[in-house]
């Protein structure tokens, strides 16, 4: 199992669209089995796949009382099913925020292990599991990039995005020491066609040295429309534009995870 994380410190800019997009497109269309993990209190994509319960066990409960640090809990009770059949997930909710606090007042060496031990027990069953992650790299975001063999990192234009490139770099760099073998990979969201995104893109590409998706996902209404139905977005329609993208996203993904 191959454990790719969807991650910018940045708020809105297609982490859950692109995390759910990816998830979809790997298991419907191209029969991987998946499991989604929403590492995020928001509860995004949990909602995105349907589910969300306020009071669930989840994500919380593999971080703070998994078998492996002495709970009661084994990852396959955490994982359930989706309305896809090649699509699992491990749910999250607000409760992670506690999660977070607990996990940062303990002084045990597993703090930051912990997610990568529950998904040892996963590793055969699924061959890609997507985490959408929060914007804080809190205990829970940081369990996750320890464990995971590639960071998705969407760049939206507009902003303070090459910042928040680099700092999300920086802070990748300092986990190398724990896992040396982790890349990141940026992708470009909601781009338009003005002089600014074609400049960010051409600074992306060309000069900034950073590993980036030749596909750049472009802005379209149709997107906010799945998020507001709460659909990945590849079901919700076909063929937009943005669908066809992250299409072209997920050959990218394969070619590179799989060769
Ligand atoms: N390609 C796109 N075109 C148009 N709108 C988009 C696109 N991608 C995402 N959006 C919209 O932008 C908003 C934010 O997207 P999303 O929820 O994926 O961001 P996020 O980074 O996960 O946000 P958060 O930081 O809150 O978790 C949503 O309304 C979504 O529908
Ligand atoms: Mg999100």
């Amino acid at each position: 199992m191959k454990i790719i994380a969807v991650m910018n410190q940045k708020g809105g800019i297609g982490k859950t669209m692109t995390a759910a997009s990816i998830a979809y497109l790997l298991g419907e269309e191209r029969m991987k089995k998946v499991l989604v993990v929403d590492a995020d209190q928001q509860g995004n994509i949990s909602m995105t796949f349907e589910r969300f319960e306020p009071e669930g066990a989840g994500m919380s409960e593999l971080l703070e009382r998994h078998q492996a640090v002495g709970g009661t809990y084994s990852t396959a009770e955490l994982i359930q099913t989706t309305p896809y059949a090649h699509i699992d997930i491990i749910p999250a909710n607000g409760y992670l925020m506690r999660t977070n606090m607990k996990l940062l007042l303990q002084e045990k060496e597993d703090q930051i292990l912990r997610f990568a031990a529950a998904m040892l027990e996963v590793q055969d069953v699924y061959d890609y599991c997507i985490v959408d992650c929060g914007l804080l790299m809190d205990m829970t975001v940081t369990n996750v990039l320890v464990a995971a063999d590639m960071v998705i990192i969407p760049a939206k234009v507009g902003g303070f995005e090459i910042e928040a490139i680099e700092n999300m770099q920086e802070q990748i760099e300092d986990l190398r020491s724990i896992n040396p073998d982790i890349r990141t990979k940026v992708l470009m969201t909601m781009r338009q066609k003005n002089q600014t995104s074609l400049q960010v893109e051409g600074w992306l590409k060309e000069t900034s040295g950073h590993d980036c998706f030749t596909t750049a996902v472009r802005r379209s209404i149709i997107a906010e429309k799945a998020t507001m139905a709460h659909v990945p977005l590849p079901k919700f329609s076909k063929g937009c534009v943005v669908t066809q993208d992250y299409k072209n996203v997920v050959y990218e993904l394969l070619k590179d995870m799989e060769g």
